[in-house]
């Protein structure tokens, strides 16, 4: 038995290297003696505490009084916290895209874990691709680890009408590019959206990947949905703070809570969320990571399975507070127990089946999350799609598309990046019309760092007409909070000689979402000659995007760097 990990070691864990470990002890206490601590906090369980705060990252504001609250838990139950600044992933200030840093910030992570004296951490995040990032790190370094999140803002309102990021950021953005509202009148919903600290309020990537944390087992039952900044929250922090200091003395580590089924339980909530579509990527580098064997059949097969039960934007009309105050996730995986494992552990010591024990089945006052015989939207919310266009999977979330797009001809508009698509969408010499299908290349993990980009936004004089929706397909991501008949992800990329690099301008493409195909309707000869003249683009120069570039992983395999993996 490895003493050392099973044992907590406090300061003396992971020790700095002089040739003289009794130096390196005597050392250590000396410079945190001028913090403040004696010989007798330094016996205590360390517990670091990742901090993901930063200006830029304004989702995260409140977090400084959350980390607070999590310290107090720590001191509260005897150990030590000691909080560490780890990146932050703000979505909205990244260029060229968050996910271009999700590994960055997950391998900085674990190293931090690893490097650093602690017994066990609490991870802190929030804003989209903190969460996945923090889960891939915990399960690398296999230390007891939980996560706790920013939480939802509360929603604002404009002209009565109630308003939530981003989902509704899209909705009105759309009718001031068709000219139904005006410079005046789209400030001021500007100024509407986000009006206090906390994630987007709808069920968005980090709405969402809370949820599978909290399912996965590895954030304290009830920690999901809570707003950001709100008693219930801190209370979270609190008892997370306490948790992870019996998490060390137990030796609850990651290897030990995650499992296939723990994976499968989280797609049950996926489908039952019409979660992002983002969640795949990241559960598929999660799970690799800790070799759990999952693909994107699994999620087609469970979402196929599972109908739509909460009803929270882009797919339904509610926002995060609406599911938080209707009982949030607890309530959620009380309504689905029969379709989950429930014998799979979590951090907080008890398996679902003993959290569920305590939880009252959403009550008959609420209409937020429904009962399987009256959902929000049928089962198959989130559909893998094949065909010559995406030989390795694409991915559509039916639940968020136009119906009668679902099954569509129409000629390619291709854009060569999402540069391309700024500089020309609205070109008013481009040969478009409703029934086209638009084609976005160069935008996958090896292109473009995989941006949000999949939801190319419609022609402005097309939406001066009325049109809201268009089929769009690309190697890109679109975000969780985005709607319409969007194929994502299509597997190989262009960057890499996949079919999409082969489509031209006015080529026939064919969905069929029924039939799970997405196909590029040209002669295989001609495919094969202009296959002869692809050209991959140049890789980047230098630094972290060369290394990316480099050794990124497909999106159906998660998008993980594969020296990680
Ligand atoms: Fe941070 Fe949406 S931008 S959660």
């Amino acid at each position: 038995m490895d003493k050392e990990r099973d044992t907590p070691a406090g300061i003396d864990r992971n020790p700095t290297q002089y040739g003289d470990p009794g130096f390196s002890r005597y050392l250590r206490r000396a410079f945190l003696a001028s913090s403040g601590f004696d010989r007798d906090d330094l016996e205590r369980p360390i517990i670091g505490i990742a901090d993901t705060s930063s200006d830029y990252t304004t989702c995260h504001r409140d977090m400084p009084a959350l980390v607070e609250a999590v310290k107090r838990g720590v001191l509260e139950a005897g150990g030590l916290p000691l909080v560490f600044p780890t990146i932050s992933l703000a979505e909205i200030l990244l260029s060229p895209t968050a996910m271009l840093y999700r590994n960055l910030l997950a391998m900085s992570t674990e190293e931090m874990i690893r490097a650093q004296p602690m017994d066990g951490v609490v991870l802190v995040g929030g804003c989209d691709k903190t969460v996945p990032a923090q889960l891939m790190a915990a399960v690398s370094a296999d230390l007891p680890a939980l996560l706790v999140v920013a939480g939802p803002m509360r929603t604002g309102s404009w002209q009565g009408e109630r308003l939530g990021a981003c989902t509704d950021c899209r909705r009105y953005w759309l009718r001031h590019r068709g000219g139904a509202l005006s410079e005046d009148e789209i400030h001021e919903v500007e100024q509407a959206l986000c009006p206090t600290g906390g994630t987007c309020m709808v069920m968005g990537t980090a709405s969402t990947m809370a949820c599978m944390a909290a399912t996965l087992g590895m954030m304290l039952p009830g920690g999901a949905t809570p707003p950001s900044g709100s008693g219930d929250r801190l209370r979270q922090g609190v008892a997370t703070g306490r948790q992870a200091v019996t998490a060390a003395r137990n030796r609850i580590v990651p290897s030990g809570i995650l499992t296939r089924h723990s994976f499968l339980n989280a797609l049950t909530v996926l489908a039952a969320l019409s979660g992002s579509t983002n969640a795949i990527v990241h559960l598929l580098a999660v799970a690799r990571r800790a070799r759990i064997d999952l693909s994107l059949e699994d999620f087609h097969a469970v979402s196929a399975e599972i109908p739509v039960l909460v009803d929270c934007k882009p797919a339904g009309q509610g926002y995060m507070e609406d599911f938080d105050r209707a009982g949030g996730l607890p309530a959620l995986l009380k309504t689905l127990e029969t379709k989950l494992h429930v014998d799979e552990k979590t951090v907080s010591g008890r398996t679902i089946r003993q959290i569920l024990e305590d939880v009252a089945p959403p009550g008959a006052w609420q209409d937020t999350i429904r009962t399987p015989d009256r959902p929000v939207k049928p089962s198959g919310a989130l559909c893998v799609l094949y065909g010559s266009l995406a030989p390795d999977g694409a991915v559509i979330k039916r639940g968020a598309a136009s119906p009668a797009l679902l099954r569509h001809r129409g000629p390619a508009v291709v854009f060569e990046s999402p540069d391309d698509v700024a500089a020309r969408i609205d070109d008013p010499a481009l040969v478009i019309t409703p029934d086209s299908v638009l084609v976005l290349r160069n935008a996958g993990p090896v292109g473009a760092g995989m941006p949000e980009a999949g939801s190319l936004p419609i022609p402005r004089r097309l939406a001066a007409q009325g049109v809201t929706d268009m089929v769009r397909v690309s190697d890109a991501r679109m975000s969780g909070t985005a709607y319409g008949t969007v194929v994502l992800h299509g597997s190989p990329e262009a960057a890499v000689g996949g079919p999409l690099a082969l489509v031209r301008d006015g080529d026939i493409v064919e969905l069929d979402v029924e039939a799970r195909r997405i196909d590029l309707c040209v002669e295989t000869d001609e495919l094969e000659r202009r296959r002869a003249s692809f050209r991959p683009p140049p890789p980047p120069e230098r630094g972290w995007r060369w290394l990316y570039t480099q050794h990124v992983l497909p999106a159906h395999q998660g998008a993980d760097l594969d020296f990680l993996v």
